[in-house]
């Protein structure tokens, strides 16, 4: 992927034993934290250096032409330099990464509606595999255009962890290589759209003084013009309300029966997702951007904050402890018929199967 000052030209994964052979004298790499795994990820970044005009780049043990022959090479890509007007998207939401047999068909579909209630244009996952509902369930969305579905085979060659910690979790990579996806998303997306939103699939990055995203970016831009964002994580409660029967054998988690927001225990430090530009990113993790051309704002939870349906992380809270929060409810009036509208023509919804 090319830069106007420095082009990323890999990012991905090496086998850590070997990573030492890479000759990297004009370039510079960035190896992730990810210790204790077999494969390590990393981003190499190289100058660009405009009078060789390089149209393809490649990775090789050693400098020599006639082994050159022999490597692959990939094109770079966004060479051309765009106008800031030209965004396909305003918003795009880039989640990372879809494994195993999930098939929580209910809340990513109530998710997925939200988003484009809230304004995001583009929501892309990277898929190493999911359960059957799902599966339709993202055909359907993919038809459609709004979601883009990228191949993530990672399994074929290696075998994924599902954490962080390998004597924990196990496996040869973290979390399915998630560093690697993040920021492929992120270049990928650069002269496509005007913001990325970087979070996981049980999470919706919501405004709470706006009605939609474009209308809350707009403010925050205007307040501080060098900015990307960061937003602080919730977590939630079950409720028991917005029990529709017509969701009942719908696979997945109704997030909309999930009211109660457990407060943060601020002194542990608490993690934060991200709202970027994605031209001012050079290199990204998961909580916060580690390379960048402009400043991040870290967003006060009553303007923005990220709704989390999941297991609560602190155990034995009372009611009482947790915080109400029903942002999702004052999206009902359309989100409950969208929502429904998706499953059915994903062929998910109870009176819509034909069997
Ligand atoms: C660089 O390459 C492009 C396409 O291959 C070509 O059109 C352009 O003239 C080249 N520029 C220079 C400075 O060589
Ligand atoms: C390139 O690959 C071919 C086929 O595997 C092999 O015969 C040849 O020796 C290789 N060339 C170099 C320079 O390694
Ligand atoms: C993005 O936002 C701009 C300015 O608000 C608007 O003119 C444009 O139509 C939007 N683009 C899309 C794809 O919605
Ligand atoms: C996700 O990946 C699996 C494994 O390659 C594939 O079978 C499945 O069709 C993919 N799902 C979508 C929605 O692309």
């Amino acid at each position: 992927f090319g830069r106007s000052t420095w082009s990323l030209i890999y990012s991905g994964i090496f086998l850590r034993m070997c990573f030492r052979f890479v000759d990297l004298h004009i370039c510079d790499s960035v190896l992730y934290w990810d210790k204790g795994f077999r494969f390590v990820t990393t981003d190499v970044l190289c100058p660009n250096l405009p009078a060789c005009n390089s149209s393809h780049v490649t990775l090789a043990t050693q400098a020599d032409a006639k082994l050159a022959q022999n490597q692959t090479f990939l094109r770079i890509q966004n060479l051309v330099k765009r106008e800031e007007e030209e965004f396909q998207f305003n918003f795009t939401v880039c989640w990372s990464n879809l494994f195993a047999d999930y098939n929580n068909v209910l809340q990513v579909t109530q998710t997925l509606e939200m988003y484009r209630l809230l304004g995001v244009q583009h929501v892309v996952v990277y898929n190493t595999s999911c359960g059957p509902d799902l599966e339709r369930l993202l055909q359907s969305y993919t038809q459609e255009g709004f979601v883009e579905v990228v191949p993530w085979p990672i399994n074929q060659h290696m075998n994924p962890s599902r954490g962080w910690q390998p004597r924990e979790h196990g496996g040869d990579i973290h979390y399915y290589g998630q560093l690697t996806t993040l920021n492929d998303c992120v270049y990928r997306h650069m002269y496509q759209s005007r913001y990325v939103l970087l979070n996981d699939i049980d999470e919706i990055i919501a405004p709470y003084q706006h009605q939609t995203l474009p209308q809350m970016m707009d403010v925050l831009q205007r307040q501080n013009p060098k900015v990307g964002g960061g937003l602080r994580e919730s977590h939630f409660e079950p409720s028991g309300r917005f029990e529709r029967p017509s969701w009942r054998d719908v696979p997945g988690i109704n997030i909309m029966a999930h009211i109660y927001r457990e407060e943060p225990d601020y002194r542990i430090s608490h993690p934060f997702k991200m709202i970027v530009r994605p031209r001012a990113v050079e290199q990204t993790s998961v909580h916060s951007v580690l390379r960048n051309f402009g400043q991040t704002v870290k967003v006060p939870p009553n303007v923005c904050h990220i709704i989390h349906v999941r297991v609560p992380l602190r155990r034995g809270l009372m009611k009482e402890e947790l915080h109400e929060d029903k942002r999702v409810w004052d999206y009902e009036r359309q989100l409950v018929p969208n929502v429904d509208k998706a499953l059915e023509k994903a062929g998910l919804l109870i009176f819509g199967r034909k069997e």
